[in-house]
């Protein structure tokens, strides 16, 4: 017996509303702290989660379920079955070992690939019109993993990226001039890690460019004092591990904001993992670093042509080297 009568004869569903449904696999720190964020940002009618370990992910699932009456209301199953996720339009993949302290993000390569070859095909065939959004580190190589693996057009098949290292980025900058981060529009492009490169020449706070704006003012600014910004982006990652031992509360927003942009169609510019071979003179083999992307629900829609100057693009081509060469040496 159901609740409620109906008071007319039932009607039928709404052709034009969408159903949307998103998986997380893995859920870890990572994995969690983005479920939870979609769930506040109510982006999703269905969150399903997976994970290789079932009472850690029954037990997130009713955790999660236990603030129903706190959020939007959102569908939330678990299994650690992928005919669970059937049906997504955006799955996200966090699964897999991550950095003990000191440890690089590219030392996890071995490993993430061996699972990653038991987390896609299934997800693909559960799913085959999704699109899939890679978190797991080393990110850059595994996106290419996943894409090779999925058999995906590469507009489906992105990495996290430098979207979080950006917001890390306009953090600090921000910090510095004691503006809001969301005035502050910087990006850093190229590897999730080490040698990302920062694109201090077309950094602008509230549409103006800041570096001829010191220029014109005649404000002095050290190289050294940039160079000390990226070092911390690059370093912020290390230090969040020391300390608490794994990062997740900005990683988690950074998701759910692409999230966002892809399902809502915000048509948004991030700088995400692609495939980057004929973009800023990157050439060679096929590897996937972050460059400024447009998205939209049908994935990646373009490139921006984001104006970089010789030692930007010398750096971005280091970047893409780095990666390519242990991309080559893959075999999936
Ligand atoms: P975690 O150890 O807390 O969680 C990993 C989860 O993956 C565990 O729950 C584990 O049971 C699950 N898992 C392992 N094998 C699996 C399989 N075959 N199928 C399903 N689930 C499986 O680790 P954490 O902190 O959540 O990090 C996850 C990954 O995200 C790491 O590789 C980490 O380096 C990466 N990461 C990436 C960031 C980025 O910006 N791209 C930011 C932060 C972390
Ligand atoms: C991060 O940058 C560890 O890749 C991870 O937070």
């Amino acid at each position: 017996q159901a609740f409620f009568r109906p008071i007319l004869s039932a009607a039928p569903p709404s052709p034009t509303k969408r159903h949307t449904k998103i998986s997380v696999i893995g859920a870890g720190n990572v994995g969690m702290a983005i479920a939870q964020t979609i769930l506040t940002q109510d982006l999703a009618d269905e969150l399903a989660l997976v994970d290789a370990k079932s009472d850690k992910l029954r037990g997130e699932m009713l955790d999660l379920r236990h603030a129903a009456a706190f959020l939007p209301r959102t569908k939330i199953t678990a299994d650690v079955d992928y005919a669970i996720t059937a049906g997504s339009d955006l799955c996200i993949v966090t699964a897999g070992a991550r950095q003990m302290p000191g440890e690089t993000r590219l030392n996890l390569l071995q490993r993430n690939v061996s699972l990653y070859r038991a987390i896609i095909p299934p997800l693909v065939k559960y799913s085959p019109e999704t699109i899939l959004l890679i978190v797991s580190n080393p990110v850059d190589i595994l996106t290419y993993v996943a894409w090779k693996l999925s058999g995906f057009p590469s507009n489906r098949v992105i990495g996290s990226g430098t979207n979080l290292d950006s917001s890390r980025f306009r953090f600090l900058i921000a910090d510095h001039l004691d503006v809001n981060a969301q005035d502050v529009q910087a990006y850093i492009i190229g590897e999730h890690g080490d040698s990302s490169v920062a694109l201090w020449s077309s950094i602008s706070v509230g549409g103006v460019p800041i570096l001829s704006f010191l220029d014109k003012q005649e404000i002095a600014y050290e190289k050294e004092t940039l160079e000390n910004i990226h070092k911390e982006v690059i370093d912020g990652a290390y230090e969040v591990i020391r300390l608490k031992g794994y990062t997740s509360w900005a990683i988690g927003y950074s998701v759910a904001n692409l999230a966002r942009t892809l399902l809502r169609d915000q048509r948004r510019i991030h700088p995400v993992s692609v495939i980057a071979k004929g973009f800023y003179g990157i050439e060679g083999g096929d590897v996937f670093l972050s460059l400024p992307a447009q998205l939209g629900r049908s994935g990646v829609l373009g490139i921006a042509n984001v104006h970089l100057n010789n030692e930007e693009t010398q750096r971005l081509k280091a970047s893409a080297a780095t990666i390519s060469e242990l991309t080559s040496q893959l075999e999936i």
